[in-house]
């Protein structure tokens, strides 16, 4: 027999994108090249050889995007600004036809009631900073901190809901550790400078936001709120064995702890700050940078798409970890399919501040076609959302305070270093022509932001 689970009132069906992923126009319009454009270039970079060049042409397009979210009746729509379409330098002039972009596109959903939750930085750093050492640059977070002003200056009025930076540890770890991402940096001795630096970059955002909002105008409605979105995946031990243990936790520490207890507790956690310093990685921390960092927000945002199990590995020099299957069956990328994550993942969170919570990305990769009779029949993808929203409903019932809930991703896009070989829209996006086709899982999600809730 089915069920009715509702949700409560107001909360927020959303679906996420980010600008390189969708964007395309990486040379128009004055934007400057980003680190994503360099390391796409670079042959060997991308599985299937493709770029964001064009990606979804959604700079062209956005218009057409934005009538598919108002027929899908999404009530937010999470995406990024590109920093190099904004400040092509990085720091410096502006290129206003860059700021005109994401002004119309926020005007636009504003019209339409579909509520702006926007990203300052997921993952495009501009070249120009890169070639100043990039994140490895303690002076990139005083440039960030000016990019964020600028941006609260002139549309942060218009925006309810602002995160500073996507998943700084995805960006650190395959970013400048593995390589597998832009800038394409293996150097693990690294990721603890990169991180603090991200999230020193955030630490002075959030004080920028506070500035500006002290001396904004009024306005009507709800001030504008300020967090930030990590990725947050459970771990569990892939057995009871206690090196398997404390190999989970140290897993678990580096992604998890290590961006939460600085943000919510004004520290890194010892465990994970030891056991990089017995392999000569060093956080540069300077006095008052974790007062910085640990600024009250107004919000957090969970990116969770699964759980990692962590065995121990003595072959791995760094971690001392690996991860191994679990025992569910896995998408198109290989993730175990866990719908528990997001509870997990919310209590993980909840564990360091009662801040009211986002799922700010959560969705299923797979190998979409379109059928002889134009169909695009993702039922997969629509069993993952019912069985992770029917957690997120769990999560509700048992007093988590979370807001909202954003499908990765709107429509097919460019999947980082898979190039367009991933798809986890809800809209297929046929690259020949950049043609959008909505997937049975748009339509069903239709139903389900209409009804607020599921049958289950
Ligand atoms: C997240 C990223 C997002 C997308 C999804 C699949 O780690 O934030 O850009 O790549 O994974």
């Amino acid at each position: 027999m089915s069920q009715e689970l509702r949700f409560p009132p107001g909360f927020l069906w959303g679906a996420a994108t980010a600008a390189y992923q969708i964007e395309g126009a990486w040379h128009e319009d004055g934007k400057g090249e980003s680190i994503w454009d360099r390391f796409a270039h670079t042959p060997g970079t991308i599985a299937d050889g493709t770029t964001g060049d064009v990606a979804c042409d959604h700079y062209h397009r956005w218009e057409e995007d934005v009538a598919h979210m108002v027929a899908m009746g999404l009530k937010s729509y999470r995406f990024s600004i590109a920093w190099p379409r904004i400040l092509p330098a990085g720091s410096g002039a502006l290129n206003q036809r860059g700021l005109d972009f994401y002004r119309r596109l926020i005007e636009a959903l504003n019209r339409h009631g579909i509520i702006p939750n926007v990203t300052l930085y997921h993952w495009d750093l501009p070249q120009a900073l890169q070639d100043r050492g990039g994140w490895a640059n303690r002076d990139t977070a005083f440039r960030f901190a000016e990019y964020a002003a600028l941006i609260f200056r002139r549309l942060g009025a218009e925006v309810p809901l602002w995160a500073t930076h996507n998943e700084p540890f995805v960006h650190v770890y395959n970013g400048h550790a593995i390589g597998d991402h832009a800038p394409g940096r293996r150097n693990p001795w690294q990721l603890l400078r990169i991180g603090h630096h991200l999230l020193l970059s955030h630490g002075l955002a959030v004080e920028a936001f506070r500035a500006e909002a002290s001396h904004a105008s009024t306005l009507d409605g709800p001030a504008p709120q300020i967090g930030i979105v990590l990725a947050i995946w459970p771990h569990h031990p892939a057995s009871t064995r206690p090196r398997d243990v404390r190999a989970n936790r140290f897993a678990d520490g580096a992604m998890n702890r290590l961006f939460l207890e600085p943000l919510f507790r004004g520290r890194y956690p010892a465990d994970v700050l030891r056991h990089f310093a017995w392999r000569g990685i060093r956080a540069p921390v300077r006095p008052g940078d974790l007062e910085l960092i640990s600024a009250p927000i107004d919000f957090l945002g969970l990116n969770t798409y699964s759980r990692l199990i962590n065995q121990y590995d003595p072959l791995n020099l760094i971690s001392g970890t690996r991860q191994v299957p679990g025992p569910g069956p896995v998408d198109a990328i290989g993730r175990e399919i866990y719908p528990p994550c997001i509870l997990e993942a919310l209590r993980i969170a909840r564990a360091y501040t009662s801040l009211p919570l986002y799922i700010t990305e959560n969705g299923l990769a797979c190998h979409d076609v379109v059928g002889s009779d134009g169909v695009v029949d993702d039922a997969a993808r629509i069993a993952y959302l019912r069985d992770h929203i029917a957690v997120a409903h769990q999560a509700i019932q048992k007093g988590i305070d979370l807001r909202g809930y954003y499908v990765w991703s709107l429509l097919d896009n460019f999947e980082w270093s898979y190039g367009q070989r991933m798809r986890f829209g809800l809209l297929y996006t046929d690259f020949a022509t950049s043609r959008r086709i909505w997937k049975r899982s748009a339509h069903w999600y239709r139903e389900v932001i209409a009804r607020n809730g599921l049958l289950h």
